[in-house]
């Protein structure tokens, strides 16, 4: 079938064809648009270059079953829905519909259920830390009643966009060739990024909270059918290119063991389980970067609550965090015959 992807150009968007080609989608024409930028850039595609145009209209797409979106919230606001009217799936990677109650939310390892048998449909593509928290939380929801989650992120700067990722590259450049003072921080602002943590990703808001924080919190509640679930969350940007890391805190009502967390774990769909500290096997993020799983170690009994777990985990953000989380919603909307 035909697919477009809107926002090709960008640091998801070029996963996106990746991940298209990876997983033998069963793609006969790809189109790539981005903003008027890119017009004419090319991006390789099972071996051929394919040119990137500028989205303009809805109508582009006349005739696409599906379009996986990746351009900013503002862009999937202005053209999904007219999509979706002229029959376009749309599988959108921003924040723009993620809550929305009648839009699902997915991730496939947590909540496929929540997927439409029929189409043409619209579906949110969650925040990168939470799915990459989801697929390691959901399984173990089967050992006992969850009461809380504590989780504090360690986000990699793809997360953010390409633009970031040059900056970060370009400010480690600048300082090890002596050249710290010339450093603007253009996409951090005010801060650097090299060297440093931002303990703020997203806008703030009104409560001290962030907005990143905000989603993880709410998408949670939402993808797990839990809307009571307490959710502390804080957010920090790290100078890392790819993957995001979490040190996660989970309290339950009833006594969970570590190695019954290590056996669940060691089962779930999209989940490698990485503890053996005693040979230094834990996740990092340069391990999981380019994988499609989360890895998942350092996991132990916390002993300062009742039934506390605590355990760290790992994922690529632009990939299970983002691509292919998409990918493999749209092969569940594929082989349910909602494309067409
Ligand atoms: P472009 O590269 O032409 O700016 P990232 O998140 O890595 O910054 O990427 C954002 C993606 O969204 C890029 O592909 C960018 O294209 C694309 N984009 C931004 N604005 C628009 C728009 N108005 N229409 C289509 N694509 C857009």
């Amino acid at each position: 079938m035909k697919v477009a992807i809107v926002g090709a150009t960008g640091a998801v968007g070029r996963e996106m064809v990746a991940v298209l080609e990876e997983r033998e989608f069963p793609v006969t024409e790809l189109l790539l648009f981005a903003s008027e930028r890119s017009e004419g850039e090319r991006i390789s595609f099972r071996g051929k270059s394919v040119s990137v145009r500028r989205l303009e209209k809805p109508s582009q797409l006349a005739g696409v079953p599906l379009a996986l979106f990746s351009a900013g919230a503002e862009t999937s606001r202005e053209l999904s829905p007219a999509l979706v009217a002229q029959g376009t799936s749309v599988v959108d990677n921003s924040s723009a519909f993620r809550m929305v109650p009648e839009i699902p939310l997915v991730v496939p390892e947590v909540n496929p259920h929540h997927l439409p048998d029929r189409g043409p449909c619209l579906i949110a593509n969650p925040n990168c830390a939470t799915i990459i928290l989801l697929v390691a939380v959901r399984p173990l929801l089967e050992l006992a009643p969850l009461e809380r989650i504590v989780v504090t992120t360690f986000q990699s700067v793809s997360g953010t966009g390409r633009e970031a990722m040059d900056e970060l590259a370009t400010q480690v450049a600048q300082i090890l060739n002596g050249e710290a003072d010339n450093i603007v921080p253009r996409v951090y602002a005010p801060h650097q990024i090299a060297f440093n943590c931002l303990p703020r990703i997203d806008a703030f808001l009104p409560d001290g909270s962030t907005k990143e924080e905000e989603k993880m919190v709410r998408e949670s509640r939402k993808m797990l059918e839990m809307p009571d679930l307490s959710v502390s969350a804080t957010c920090v940007r790290v100078p890392v290119m790819v993957g995001h890391s979490e040190s996660v805190n989970l309290a339950f009502s009833a006594p969970v063991s570590p190695e019954a967390v290590r056996e669940t774990l060691s089962g779930a769909p999209g989940v490698l389980v990485w503890d053996d500290p005693a040979h230094d096997l834990y996740p990092v993020p340069r391990s999981v970067a380019g994988r499609d799983e989360v890895l998942v170690g350092r996991i132990r009994q916390d002993p300062s609550v009742p039934h506390g777990i605590n355990l760290w985990l790992c994922g690529d953000n632009l990939r299970k965090g983002a691509a292919t989380n998409a990918v493999q919603i749209a092969e569940i909307l594929l082989e349910k015959g909602a494309l067409r």
